[in-house]
């Protein structure tokens, strides 16, 4: 338990990366399968991931994203993707592990399958964005916390242009980037400064009823 509160304690957005050390393809697909234990809606998991590290793709993408030099200096960078459309995509084996694990009924399918439609929205409402795109952001710190555990280090960043990384990296248009995460290993002898301002959680927090 202390472990992991350590971990969120100590994680920072990292400005300093060491650009000669690579990330081994063993460790980001580990990483990646652990992020993806992230929860979500309905376990609809409504994420998409495309890794960019090859040296030309990363100018591209710095490009992009206002020229900041730890899309660069990072060894991959993430384009994190909300996919609205994860619905139609997922619903029916996610439904269907549900059934042979037994948390639900064959004979709630139809039920279930109208609660998420009522809350989630049809495939073109904003309500749809917000189902896509907090889930994607609970897959996004999964992925920065369960960073640490490896060593590496992360910077999130919603700094781009989205029409720039979509034209670039053949993003279907329905689909939406709600950041970017770069990651990579410390450079060596950087010393950070103190973490910043944080609010007293008097400030935010409010007992029973907002007012
Ligand atoms: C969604 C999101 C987008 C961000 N975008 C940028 C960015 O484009 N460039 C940047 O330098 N920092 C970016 N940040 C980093 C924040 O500035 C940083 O998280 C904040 O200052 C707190 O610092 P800490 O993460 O080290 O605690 C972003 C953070 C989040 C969560």
């Amino acid at each position: 338990m202390h472990l992991v509160l350590d971990v969120i304690k100590n994680r920072r957005s990292i400005n300093f990366f060491d650009p000669h050390k690579e990330i081994s393809e063993d460790i980001l697909k580990s990483l990646l399968e652990i992020a993806n234990l992230a929860p979500s809606s309905f376990n609809l998991q409504p994420w998409k991931v495309i890794i960019v590290r090859d040296p030309n793709r990363k100018r591209i993408l710095r490009k992009c994203a206002f020229d900041q030099p730890k899309v660069e200096e990072a060894s991959v960078v993430l384009i994190i993707i909300a996919d609205p459309l994860a619905i139609e995509e997922n619903l029916e084996r996610v439904f269907s592990s549900w059934e042979n694990l037994g948390y639900m009924k064959p004979e709630m399918r139809d039920t279930y399958k109208a609660m998420v439609y009522q809350l989630e929205g049809e495939p073109d409402s904003l309500k749809r964005k917000f189902f896509a795109i907090k889930n994607a952001a609970l897959f996004a710190m999964n992925l920065m916390i369960a960073a640490r555990g490896f060593g590496l280090e992360t910077h999130p960043m919603d700094g781009f242009d989205e029409a720039c990384i979509k034209r670039e990296f053949n993003i279907p248009e329905d689909k939406i980037i709600p950041m970017l995460i770069a990651i990579g290993y410390l450079k060596e002898g950087v010393e950070l400064l103190p973490r910043a301002f944080r609010r007293e959680i008097k400030e935010f927090v409010k007992s029973e009823k907002y007012s």
